[in-house]
């Protein structure tokens, strides 16, 4: 670490000791480098300045502080012009890093889109036959009997994989949603009614929806995929003990004068610490496991969030729990007031 005291002694060489110009512009360019490398701040240099021809004075009272001032200045204003351009060099490089890792995850979105679109056609295949054989043996069943209520939830569970595959190839190429007149309340207890067969049954779900006769305009597999997504890393993040609140209601963002839907997901789960939150709504950002996270959820939940002109918060804290805060305009931008398309 470069010491007060060193940072003294090399602009004292430079007054004191040596009438080589050259000789002192080389040292002062180093020690600028330094002062760089250990991430003294700029404004800093300002207190070195300052600090030296007081010290130079006082330490040397026989020297003119004009000679002092005026040796100084060439000098110091190396230090500062070599700080300023390794500075420079460091914003050019971390801009540089960004434009390619946002180039590289557009052609990981690409090559996203290209393989749903190879997969897609078998992939309904498959569906339509589970679907099939889930309808075939659910006839053979009772009426209301727990063989037949688990055959209609895989068969719930196939047309919401078809709807979702319908939605990654959407995504991929970039098409516009179908939005209808929805009542979100009955739009999101669904998608909570699905989610919690696959739950475990030790985590406490609650539900509070206070929208009554609020309806919406939006394609519903949009706002189940909100809620799946939110869910779904919720439980991830509570284990098998825990508390997940869900709240459905109409306030205005933050900012905002309008009253829009506001969807809360809130859970005591581990929390995240600020440089996770930082990064989760990038494409393939995942803490979990390989195998056990793709790193898409939030990503698919922030684009569809922005395509409708929402808006997004997340507040969270290590080992207290994570809210997240989804706020959408109850009629798209783009469709006029009572109009339904
Ligand atoms: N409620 C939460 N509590 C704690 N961490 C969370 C929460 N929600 C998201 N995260 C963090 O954000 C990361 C990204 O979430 P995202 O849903 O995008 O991907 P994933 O859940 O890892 O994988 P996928 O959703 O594709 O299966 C997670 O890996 C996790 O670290
Ligand atoms: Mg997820």
């Amino acid at each position: 670490m470069i010491s007060a005291r060193e940072q003294y002694y090399c602009l004292l060489r430079q007054v004191v000791f040596s009438d080589e110009t050259e000789y002192a512009l080389a040292d002062s360019s180093n020690l600028g480098r330094r002062l760089f490398r250990q991430d003294v701040p700029p404004e800093k240099l300002i207190d070195i300045h300052h600090g030296a021809v007081l010290r130079l004075a006082r330490e040397h009272p026989g020297l003119p502080l004009a000679l002092v001032a005026d040796r100084l200045s060439a000098p110091l204003m190396e230090v500062t012009m070599t700080y300023s351009m390794a500075f420079r060099q460091q914003v050019e490089q971390k801009y540089s890093d960004m434009m390619q890792a946002r180039l590289a995850q557009s052609s990981k979105l690409e090559s996203l889109g290209t393989l749903a679109a190879g997969i897609a056609h078998d992939f309904n295949t498959l569906l339509g036959v589970i679907n099939g054989y889930a309808e075939l043996a659910g006839d053979a069943l009772e009426d209301g009997s727990d063989g037949k209520q688990c055959l209609e939830h895989i068969a719930k569970a196939t047309f919401r994989a078809r709807d979702l595959i319908a939605r990654m190839l959407a995504f991929a190429r970039q098409q516009p949603a179908t939005p209808v007149s929805i009542d979100p309340a009955s739009v999101v207890a669904d998608a909570l009614q699905m989610l919690s067969v696959s739950l475990p049954s030790s985590l406490a779900l609650s539900f509070d929806a206070d929208v009554d006769g609020v309806t919406m305009v939006a394609d519903p597999t949009q706002l189940q995929q909100i809620v799946i997504n939110l869910c779904v890393n919720a439980a991830d993040a509570m284990g098998t003990q825990g508390r997940l609140c869900v709240t459905l209601g109409c306030s205005a963002p933050p900012g905002k004068h309008t009253p829009w839907l506001h969807l809360a997901v809130t859970d005591n789960g581990h929390g995240m610490p600020p440089e996770v939150c930082e990064r989760i709504f990038d494409p393939f950002f995942t803490t979990k496991a390989p195998g056990h996270g793709s790193g898409l959820g939030l990503s698919i939940v922030f684009g569809i969030v922005s395509a409708l002109q929402g808006e997004i918060d997340v507040s969270s804290k290590v080992g207290a729990g994570t809210r997240f805060d989804v706020w959408l305009p109850l009629v798209p931008a783009s469709v006029p007031d009572g109009e339904t398309p």
